[in-house]
């Protein structure tokens, strides 16, 4: 269908001006009056909608009746004209209704709560929430691809269906295609006879796919798609989620905490370059003052605190934590969000973890009690990255793996990458939705994906 996008309208007013065009989109609100009649037309295009402006003695009024429905599809053609109010509009001279919206439509209001939007996923993208969303979320996906692609690392893309849980923690979605009632004696055995004769499931993070890649190419990041069966009910825990997973050679825990800032800056300011409408729509609507702190935090440095500084101002906080506060427990979203929000007031890496509370590819330390580990904290959210030296010697890994009853023959492929030319190497993972609910101020991570998944919602 021959049609010009709204968008190329508002960035090129003066091209257009005086030329007649088609457009097509959804009718968003409808207003009339005595001699004329308005449509906000909007086609995905553009976070600004277009009026069309209807003369009602030049097109017929029962025609005009038929299109101003909230929800319908039309198609309309006529002359772009200069307007003050909204730079310019569509003198309509032809209308044709593409597809008709019944009044049982549910977006007939203005405004809608998030809630009730999270029983509609198949329609909430049709409001400008969504829309600002969808945009920045798009924006950050080519800022991510953009920064990595100019800093010479490669894009791998590293399988979903694995035999390997990289976290440890026991929370992957299991992967089969044995009947429901498949017999069998052992768990073995139940495997034995499964599409790939063992157990596998989906990947809970790519790491330890793309270390063996970074083994040879020197520096990778994978982005895509992973899954944990957590059974966590809040509002920053998805059970599908995106993660973007850097791995970097001859890079200490030192480096990686650089490349970590670098990047959540660069990414920071492209969507604040990129997406000027979107950021001050949420600032007005969903975060007051979100947009300052984006500019704010490109200013100044990170914070950086061990572990062990962390626990200790917790301690003297004076608050009360539901979670009590000991050396050696992990840090909970409360904890988190004293430290960034309160204590530090920006993104803060902490540093040097209890060993026993970390994964076991990490690398230990010479106390002998914690690991070269960092979380990114930032306000609003709390962890947003997970990053690590990686443990590069075979013996001090296999040491840990036992000391957490992993079975060694099945990660023989990974403890190769140790004994084969091994080298001091670091990653992170940036959890996506996370990240946009930094950037957003959205404060649920159901609210920054299409069809979120959660525990009993599907
Ligand atoms: O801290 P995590 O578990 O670290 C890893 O998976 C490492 N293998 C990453 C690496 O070093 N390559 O997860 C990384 C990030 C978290 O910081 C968080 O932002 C996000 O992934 N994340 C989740 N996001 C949404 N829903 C969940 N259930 C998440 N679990 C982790
Ligand atoms: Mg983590």
């Amino acid at each position: 269908m021959k049609h010009t996008d709204v968008k190329q309208i508002f960035a090129q007013p003066d091209e257009f001006c005086g030329k007649q065009i088609t457009v097509c989109g959804w009718v968003r609100t409808a207003r009339d009056s005595k001699s004329v009649a308005f449509i906000e037309l909007n086609d995905g295009t553009s976070f600004k909608n277009l009026q069309l402006v209807f003369d009602k003695e030049k097109v017929n009024e029962n025609d005009i009746r038929t299109v101003s429905v909230v929800g319908a599809a039309i198609k309309a053609k006529g002359e772009v004209v200069k307007s003050e109010k909204n730079g310019c509009e569509l003198n309509v001279n032809e209308i044709t209704l593409l597809g008709e919206c019944p009044g049982d439509y549910p977006l007939q209001k203005k405004r809608h709560t998030l809630e009730f939007l999270r029983t509609i996923p198949h329609l909430r993208v049709r409001t400008r929430y969504f829309e600002a969303l969808f945009a920045v979320r798009d924006q950050l996906s080519h800022a991510i691809h953009g920064y990595f692609h100019r800093n010479g690392y490669k894009y791998v893309h590293a399988p979903i269906i694995t035999g390997s849980d990289c976290e440890g923690a026991g929370e992957m979605f299991r992967v089969t295609t044995q009947p429901w009632d498949a017999k069998a004696k052992t768990e073995d055995e139940y495997y034995a006879s499964d599409f790939f004769g063992k157990k596998a499931g989906l990947t809970v993070s790519a790491q330890l796919e793309g270390e063996m890649a970074a083994m040879g190419l020197g520096r990778i990041y994978t982005f895509g798609p992973t899954f944990r069966a957590e059974h966590s009910n809040t509002t920053r825990h998805a059970a599908e989620f995106w993660q973007i997973e850097p791995e970097v050679c001859f890079a200490d825990i030192d480096d990686i905490i650089e490349i970590a800032e670098d990047f959540i800056k660069s990414i920071i300011s492209d969507v604040l370059k990129n997406c000027p409408d979107e950021i001050d729509f949420f600032n007005t609507w969903v975060a007051p003052g979100v947009k300052d702190r984006l500019t704010d935090v490109l200013k100044h440095n990170f914070g950086r605190i061990d572990y062990t500084e962390a626990i200790e101002i917790l301690k003297k906080s004076g608050k009360e934590f539901k979670y009590p506060v000991e050396w050696g427990c992990d840090l909970q979203t409360e904890h988190e969000r004293y430290l960034t929000d309160e204590y530090f007031k920006k993104p803060v890496f902490v540093v040097n973890y209890p060993a026993d509370i970390k994964a076991f590819y990490m690398k230990q330390n010479p106390d002998g009690k914690t690991v070269a580990a960092t979380d990114l904290l930032v306000p609003g959210v709390g962890e947003i990255i997970g990053c690590s030296e990686r443990e590069a010697d075979l013996e001090k890994l296999k040491a840990a793996m036992l000391k957490r009853n992993m079975p060694l023959e099945a990660y023989t492929q990974y403890l190769d990458t140790r004994k084969f030319g091994s080298v001091p190497h670091s990653g992170f993972g940036l959890g996506f939705e996370r990240a946009i609910m930094y950037i957003t101020g959205i404060a649920n991570i159901r609210d920054t994906l299409l069809f979120p998944r959660t525990v009993e919602n599907l």
